[in-house]
């Protein structure tokens, strides 16, 4: 197979596309002869070597991906050679096959494209697991969303819509704004211009910023609030007033996905292809991709997503790929063409 390995720690001209060993399913594992995979933040930082994996992790990144089942490793029961599927990884899906538990399997919903489907596993992990299974969010209560109209942020916005809660969310202008508002948020702040500590209280608040929101985020939480830190794009530290926890009955959460075992990414896996799977099935929720890229390319893919201004997922396409889907597949969910962009906001961002 092929796989983009890291030649170093450095920028994304790094990333090569070689030729790699195939992997083999051991017990409990398939092997998926990958479709498409899709970025997330954390390849960036591990291109950079700002990422310590978890021990045994692949050296290829990539925490998603679709294809369909080429093999099946001992004891696999329920999936067959052939499945279309997508899965949550803790690495190598920027290759033509990896091979991934099958607790960490999930169906492609019905009505999703096969390419598309690789950006859903990440987004949909991440915010289940962490707004409703670590928060507790209810219907009535207000959830803020740092980073509104990113990966994490756009799938948020949705799901949380879906369950009844109210939603205000950060974005970094007003053109920015306008979408994450056509995505159902009730309010968005644009952060570069307004505070969005003014808008609360809040009674939970997921944060994919960290450092110095740290106090504004405790500060601007309800009583009896959730706080949960993904995210830390702001930097590792900031600072906590302790009387604001103590008094409000606050609790500040931090969870990375990446590093929890095998079997805490089943239960997380079973419980969004439950509760999630119907909310993509009857459209109340829809992944947002920005656009698609050649993972040979895969370069190009870190390029857009370091210089900003993207909203949604980028998709990395297996060209090579025996089925030969299209990349016009990956597009279908936000209805803007793929290997285009969301290029006024991308020109107000970078240029705002
Ligand atoms: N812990 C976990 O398990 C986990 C899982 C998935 C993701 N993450 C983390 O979550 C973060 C987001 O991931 P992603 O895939 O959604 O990345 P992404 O698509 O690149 O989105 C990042 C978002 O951050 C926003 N942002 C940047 N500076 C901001 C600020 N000062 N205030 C508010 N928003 C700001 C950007 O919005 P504007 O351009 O509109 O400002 C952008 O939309 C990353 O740090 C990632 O590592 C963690």
């Amino acid at each position: 197979m092929k796989a983009v390995s890291i030649k170093e720690p450095g920028g994304p001209e790094v990333l090569e596309w070689v030729e790699a060993e195939d992997p083999s399913p051991g017990p409990g594992e398939v092997v998926v002869d990958v479709v498409a995979s899709a970025l997330n933040r954390a390849d960036v930082m591990q291109r950079q070597g700002l990422y310590p994996l978890p021990p045994g992790t692949s050296p290829y990144p990539g925490l998603e991906v679709s294809g369909r089942i080429g093999a099946l490793g001992e004891g696999v029961t329920g999936w067959q050679v052939g499945d279309e599927v997508c899965a949550l990884l803790t690495g190598g899906g920027y290759a033509q096959k990896v091979a991934v538990p099958a607790g960490q399997l999930l169906t492609v919903p019905e009505g999703v494209g096969l390419v598309e489907a690789a950006g859903l596993p990440e987004v949909t992990a991440t915010v289940w697991s962490n707004i409703v299974m670590t928060a507790g969010l209810k219907a009535g209560e207000t959830l803020l969303v740092h980073g509104g109209v990113g990966g994490v942020g756009t799938m948020a916005i949705q799901i949380a819509k879906a369950l009844g809660a109210r939603v205000v969310t950060t974005v970094g202008g007003p053109g920015r704004a306008a979408r994450a508002r056509e995505l159902g948020a009730d309010e968005a702040i644009d952060h570069r211009t307004d505070d969005f500590a003014k808008h609360g209280p809040y009674d939970v608040i997921l944060d994919v910023i960290g450092g110095d929101y740290l106090e504004r985020n405790v500060r601007s939480l309800a009583a009896d609030g959730r706080l949960v830190v993904i995210g830390l794009q702001k930097g590792l530290e900031g600072s906590l007033n302790l009387a604001e926890i103590v008094f409000k009955r606050v609790s500040v959460h931090g969870t990375t996905l990446r590093t929890r075992s095998k079997e805490q990414k089943a239960e997380i896996v079973a419980e969004v292809q439950k509760n999630v799977w119907p909310l993509i099935e009857n459209g109340s929720v829809r992944l947002v991709v920005d656009r698609t890229v050649s993972m040979a390319d895969a370069a190009e893919g870190h390029r857009l997503m370091e210089a900003g201004g993207h909203v949604g997922k980028i998709l990395l396409l297996n060209d090579e790929s025996a089925s030969g889907e299209s990349a016009s597949d990956g597009s279908a969910s936000d209805g803007s063409a793929s290997g285009g962009s969301a290029s006024g906001e991308a020109a107000e961002h970078r240029h705002g």
